[in-house]
């Protein structure tokens, strides 16, 4: 290991470089006016995996962004892991919260990064956290150290649903045969307290559209006779969860999986201060659903949010209209045993059954994916427990993140494989937010730990 160590801390100053240049690269999946730079961008990972030593290094295109993957195979007979992650971006606005440019990333010290942070689109979400494997395998490669066989497998859709993937994976079972999945795109409790997530939440994602008279009106003429879409779609939404925060939707919770008052407590274990959530968030306090902790409604819990809405006037001054619609963009959290679109079609029956006489709604899905928890209890998990326990000197805790990876419960189904959630990020990064930013020590930490990894891995599996 020692040989590894002093290769990673002679590179220092050019892994960084390295994410630097990466992260220039605006590869938002979501906006169809940055095809090219996410297509620049799989090369430049393409180009990173050949240079660190991979074979058969491919862009793959699909009917969207396109798929990375390279390999080293080291031994057929060893042990094949395979690394995924996501090289796509959340779109960077609104412009004007930024510190600094989303895509010129620049390093600033925070409270919780006192050695030093990058900021920028996509630093902690996922790029960062995808160069460090790259830079793990380089330092391995190297060293003539990769102790067992590495597939690479970095897509360009991840934030918008990754659908492409799922056929990718369908087609290319072979090819991406492997024994264990390792994905650093989740986060740890604090610099000082590594944890590893073991579930994540599944997702519903839709919008809805209701409509009312065949054209804006004037609101005084109409105003106290005609149905108005916005504020029908606010009394729907308000009606979609109850004084106690249970969602209403008849059948939401049918399938949620309850768990042992013993399986809550061990979730509870994990520090948290709800002093410090509150202030860091600047609410006076937390609002969830009756009988849960912050911890249980953030992770075992399902949730009903609107992540955006609209409808009317919103330019500058007044006008007095009465819209002809409204609409809103909702998303559903969902836990285990929960299935996307059986969620999907209850909210759809419940919001059209709930739609007064006087609008007419729609409800378009969007992407879904189902929750996954991953299990504490194999070759791998241990590996990956004592990988950060030797960087970090503590043993990780497990926890559940509120987050999705949809992709990780197909690579289940479909690759008959488990996957190791091994994150390095913190939840205050700002990620999908202004200002997002990756901590030096944390993307130093990720390196050093990775090759750990594989060394016990790879010895648990001899
Ligand atoms: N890396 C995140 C998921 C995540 C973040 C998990 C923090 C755990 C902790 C991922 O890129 C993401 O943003 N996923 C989306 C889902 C996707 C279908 C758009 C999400 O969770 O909103
Ligand atoms: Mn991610
Ligand atoms: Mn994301």
């Amino acid at each position: 290991m020692q040989t590894v160590l002093n290769y990673l801390k002679e590179n220092k100053q050019r892994q960084l470089d390295e994410l630097v240049e990466f992260l220039r690269i605006p590869s938002v999946s979501a906006d169809p006016k940055h095809a090219a730079d996410v297509r620049k961008t799989a090369g430049f990972v393409a180009s990173a995996l050949t240079k660190a030593g991979a074979d058969n290094v491919r862009i793959h295109d699909t009917k969207g962004h396109p798929i990375v993957y390279g390999e080293k195979i080291v031994d057929p007979k060893k042990p094949t892991v395979l690394v995924y992650g996501h090289y796509d971006v959340q779109p960077p606005d609104p412009l004007n919260l930024w510190t600094s440019g989303p895509f010129e990333p620049v390093i600033k010290k925070t409270d919780l990064h006192p050695d030093g942070a990058v900021f920028a689109r996509g630093s902690c979400d996922d790029k960062g956290q995808v160069y460090m494997h790259i830079k793990a395998f380089e330092a391995m490669m190297a060293t003539d150290s990769l102790p067992c066989n590495i597939k690479f497998l970095v897509e360009g859709e991840e934030e918008v649903g990754s659908s492409n993937l799922e056929d990718f994976c369908r087609a290319n079972k072979d090819l991406l045969a492997c024994s264990v999945i390792l994905i650093s795109d989740t986060s740890i409790i604090a610099n000082n307290c590594p944890s590893l997530t073991v579930g994540l939440r599944g997702l519903s994602y839709l919008e809805v559209e209701v409509v009312g008279p065949n054209r804006d009106l004037h609101s005084g003429v109409y105003g106290g006779a005609v149905g108005n879409p916005v504020n029908i779609l606010c009394e729907m939404i308000a009606s979609l969860k109850d004084k106690k925060g249970k969602i209403t939707i008849p059948g939401f919770y049918d399938d949620v999986v309850r768990l042992k008052p013993a399986e809550r407590k061990d979730l509870n274990k994990a520090p948290f201060k709800i002093k410090e959530y509150t202030k860091d968030l600047g609410i006076k306090e937390t609002r969830g659903e009756d009988g849960f902790t912050v911890i249980e409604q953030t992770s075992i819990r399902p949730t009903l949010d609107v992540n955006g809405i609209w409808g009317g006037y919103i330019g500058e001054g007044a006008k007095t209209v009465l819209p002809s619609k409204a609409s809103a963009k909702i998303s559903m959290r969902l836990v285990p045993n929960q299935q996307s679109d059986k969620i999907t079609k209850l909210f759809t029956k419940h919001f059209e059954k709930i739609a007064p006489k006087s609008v007419k709604v729609t409800v378009k899905p969007h992407h879904g994916g189902e929750a996954a928890v991953t299990p504490t209890d194999t070759p791998e998990y241990a590996a990956a427990m004592k990988a950060m326990k030797t960087t970090f000197g503590k043993n990780p805790i497990p926890v559940r993140s509120g987050g999705s990876i949809p992709i990780v419960a197909l690579f289940e189904k479909v690759l008959k494989v488990k996957t190791v959630l091994m994150g390095f990020g913190l939840d205050s990064d700002n990620i999908h937010s202004p200002n997002e930013h990756y901590g030096l020590f944390n993307y130093y930490k990720g390196i050093e730990t990775i090759p750990y990894f594989f060394r016990y891995y790879a010895d648990a599996k001899k």
